[in-house]
């Protein structure tokens, strides 16, 4: 089956059934929306929520520190402040499910997980020791703790996004919102940095078209940029 996605995304043909291993998940991604369109009359229930939850957590992290939260708002009292914080954006409200995706600034889970690879037989403890050590400090750096929260926790939204896709859902990433206010106002830790702001729910219907993605001539580099 050609993707019908295909020339809308500017991505060379594949046909999914003869030439990926997995063709639901390439019609996925060449379909996935940033829906703004929600039914306001419906919500996911908590067993969806936490089923994307899970998705997003299966995503790749650095040695597996898996350094993200998720804070999840559905009171329609706190979605109204959050279209506030988010400077207005009402898709928020109508999608029902407000998603703040928190980047860990700092290696938080190193001791765990550390552990987890010399349990599981993966690293000597040794090995473990040092490359923990090594991992600590390198985050104890400002810039690198935020790119640590901020790579990591993408690829979870980025996974979360492609769920819900998965589902029947809309869903939306968004960075425009106060980043001090929603902090304060969700009351993250000090190691917290939110990342991204998912609003999900059920589709109220068709999206606009998507709008012209680069062609891959323009953004391939090879061997030098
Ligand atoms: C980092 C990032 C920030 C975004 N911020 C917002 C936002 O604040 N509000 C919004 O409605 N959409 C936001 N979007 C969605 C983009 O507008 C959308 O991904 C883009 O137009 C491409 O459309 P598509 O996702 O449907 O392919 C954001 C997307 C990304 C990746």
């Amino acid at each position: 089956m050609k993707s019908p996605s295909n020339a809308a995304a500017g991505a060379a043909e594949i046909d999914a059934e003869t030439d990926a291993t997995f063709p639901n998940a390439i019609e996925a991604l060449r379909t996935r929306r940033s829906g703004h369109n929600f039914d306001p009359e419906t919500d996911i229930d908590d067993a969806t929520l936490e089923a994307l939850v899970e998705d997003a957590t299966l995503a790749p992290s650095s040695y597996n520190l898996q350094p993200w939260e998720f804070v999840a708002v559905q009171d329609e009292d706190r979605l109204d402040e959050l279209v506030d914080l988010a400077y207005g954006q009402e898709h928020i409200r109508a999608a029902g499910t407000a998603v703040l995706v928190v980047g860990h600034d700092e290696p938080k889970t190193a001791d765990r997980v550390f552990d987890e690879w010399v349990e599981a037989g993966r690293m000597d403890a040794e090995t473990a020791e040092a490359t923990k050590e090594q991992t600590l400090a390198m985050y104890d750096d400002e810039r690198m703790g935020r790119d640590y929260a901020v790579r990591n926790a993408s690829l979870a939204a980025q996974n979360f996004l492609l769920s819900a896709h998965a589902r029947g859902l809309a869903a939306t990433p968004m960075i425009g919102f106060d980043s001090e206010g929603v902090a304060e106002f969700l009351e993250l830790p000090e190691e917290g940095v939110p990342v991204v702001l998912i609003a999900v729910g059920p589709s109220g219907g068709d999206e606009p078209e998507r709008l012209p993605r680069r062609d891959v001539e323009e953004v391939l580099h090879r061997e030098t940029f």
